[in-house]
C-alpha cells in the first residue's frame, strides 16, 4: 500500500510554504497527489528577515518567530487537505523542512538552523512530523546541503544520459546525474535572493522582479559583473552551500559605491551573475551534461531562462516538467520523499554531495498523541 506524505518546503526566498501532498509505494516512487502554497505575508516575512540577519539573535523573537512559522504551516497543511478532501488519518507523516534563519556550516562550530515547532504542528494538525532534516548530516562532517540531489536521483536518473538538474530558489543548486548512477550537487549560488532583495530595497511592497521587467529595462554592467563574480565563494570547490549569509545586499552595497548605476541596471547584471555561475559551475562537472532540467520559482523568470538558453547551447535547456514533474513542487516532493526515507530508515544524504563522513536517516519525529 502506498503511504502519503505531505512535503513543507520554505526555502532562502521566505515567498511562501509550498506543500506537496504525494503518495509513495514500497520502492520509494512518489506521486504528486495535492499542492497549496500559502504566501508568507510582508510582516512574517520582514521579522524572519530581521532575525536571519541580526549578529545577536534575540531569543524571545526567535521563539516567537518558531511559533509564528509553525501556524503558518499548520495553515498551509490544513488548507491542502481540504483541497485534497483527506483528513490527517490518511497522512503517515508531515516532512517539515522548517525556515532557515541560519546556515553557516563552514563556522568554527558548524551548524544549520530551521525553525518552526514541529510540536506544535503535530498537535494542531493530528499528523506525525518528521522535521530537523539538515542537521545530522553537518553531524556527520558534512555541508547539511542541498539535500535534493538523493531525491533527483530517485525520480529522475536517466538511462545511459548525463543531466543536470538546476534548483532556481534564493540560492541555486545543480545535480548532476551520470549515466552510470553517479551523484554529483553543489549550491552555485544566488539563483532569486538578491534579485528579490534589489527589488525589496527600493519598492518595499513588490517582493521579486515579476517577469523580470525591471532587469529587462537595465543593462549588464561589466565592471560590476566582474566584481561580482570575484566572490570567493563562485571559485571554492565543492562540497560547498550558502545562503544569505554570504550573499546579500551588505555585500553588494559596497560595490556599487562611485558607479552611478539605475536600479534597473544592478537587476540587469545581478540575473546575468545567475547566468554566468551557473553555466561556470556546470564546466566543473566529471562530464558535460546532455541535457539540463531546470525547478524552482527561477523557472519564471523569462529573462533568466533566456539567458541560460543562450548560454549554455547546445546543451537543450528545459524544465523538470519535461521529465514528468512539476517544477514549482520539485522540493516539496523532495522533503515529502526525505520523510518516507526516515519512516523506512533509508538513508537521505548523499556523502559525495555533502561531504558527510557516510550516509544517514536524516530527521527526527514528533508523535501528534
Ligand atoms: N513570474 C516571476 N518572475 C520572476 N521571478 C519569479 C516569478 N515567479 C517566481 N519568481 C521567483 O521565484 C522565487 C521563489 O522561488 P522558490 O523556488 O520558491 O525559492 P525558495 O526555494 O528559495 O523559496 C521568488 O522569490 C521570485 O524571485
Ligand atoms: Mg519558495
Amino acid at each position: 500500500m502506498p503511504q502519503r506524505f505531505i512535503g513543507l518546503m520554505s526555502g532562502t526566498s521566505m515567498d511562501a510554504v509550498d506543500a506537496a501532498l504525494v503518495q509513495i509505494n514500497a520502492q520509494g516512487q512518489v506521486k504528486l497527489e495535492a499542492c497549496y502554497s500559502l504566501a508568507i505575508p510582508q510582516n512574517l516575512r520582514s521579522r524572519l528577515l530581521k532575525i536571519s540577519h541580526t549578529d545577536n539573535w534575540i531569543a524571545d523573537e526567535l521563539a516567537a518567530l518558531d511559533v509564528a512559522f509553525s501556524e503558518h504551516c499548520t495553515q498551509a497543511v490544513k488548507a491542502l487537505l481540504v483541497k485534497a478532501r483527506l483528513t490527517p488519518e490518511s497522512i503517515t507523516a508531515i516532512a517539515s523542512h522548517g525556515q532557515t534563519v541560519r546556515h553557516k556550516p563552514n563556522f568554527k562550530t558548524p551548524y544549520t538552523c530551521q525553525i518552526g515547532d514541529p510540536a506544535r504542528l503535530a498537535v494542531s494538525t493530528g499528523i506525525d512530523v518528521i522535521y530537523d532534516f539538515r542537521r545530522k548530516d553537518i553531524a556527520a562532517g558534512g555541508q547539511g546541503a542541498p539535500l535534493v540531489p538523493a531525491f533527483h536521483k530517485q525520480v529522475f536518473a536517466h538511462q545511459k544520459q548525463s543531466i543536470a538538474v538546476i534548483n532556481l530558489g534564493g540560492i541555486a543548486n545543480v545535480t548532476w546525474l551520470g549515466p552510470e548512477g553517479q551523484v554529483l550537487g553543489f549550491d552555485t549560488g544566488p539563483a532569486n535572493t538578491l534579485l528579490d532583495q534589489w527589488v525589496q530595497q527600493h519598492y518595499p511592497n513588490e517582493s521579486f522582479d515579476r517577469d523580470a521587467q525591471f532587469a529587462r529595462a537595465g543593462e549588464v554592467q561589466t565592471p560590476l559583473l566582474e566584481q561580482l563574480l570575484q566572490h570567493p565563494f563562485f571559485s571554492k570547490t565543492a562540497p560547498k552551500s550558502t545562503g544569505r549569509e554570504e550573499f546579500n545586499l551588505d555585500w553588494l552595497k559596497p560595490l556599487l559605491e562611485k558607479k552611478q548605476l539605475s536600479f534597473e541596471d544592478v537587476q540587469r547584471t545581478l540575473v546575468e551573475v545567475t547566468a554566468i555561475t551557473v553555466k561556470d559551475a556546470l564546466k566543473t562537472l566529471p562530464q558535460q551534461p546532455d541535457a539540463i532540467y531546470f525547478c524552482g520559482g527561477g523557472t519564471n523568470n523569462p529573462l533568466l531562462m533566456e539567458r541560460f538558453a543562450e548560454l549554455l547551447t547546445p546543451a537543450k535547456c528545459n524544465t523538470t516538467e519535461n521529465l514528468g514533474v512539476d517544477p514549482q513542487w520539485v522540493e516539496a516532493m523532495a522533503f515529502a520523499w526525505l520523510g518516507w526515507c526516515y519512516e523506512h530508515k533509508k538513508p537521505g544524504n548523499q556523502p559525495e554531495v555533502t561531504g558527510a563522513s557516510h550516509p544517514v536517516v536524516l530527521g527526527s519525529k514528533v508523535l501528534h498523541q
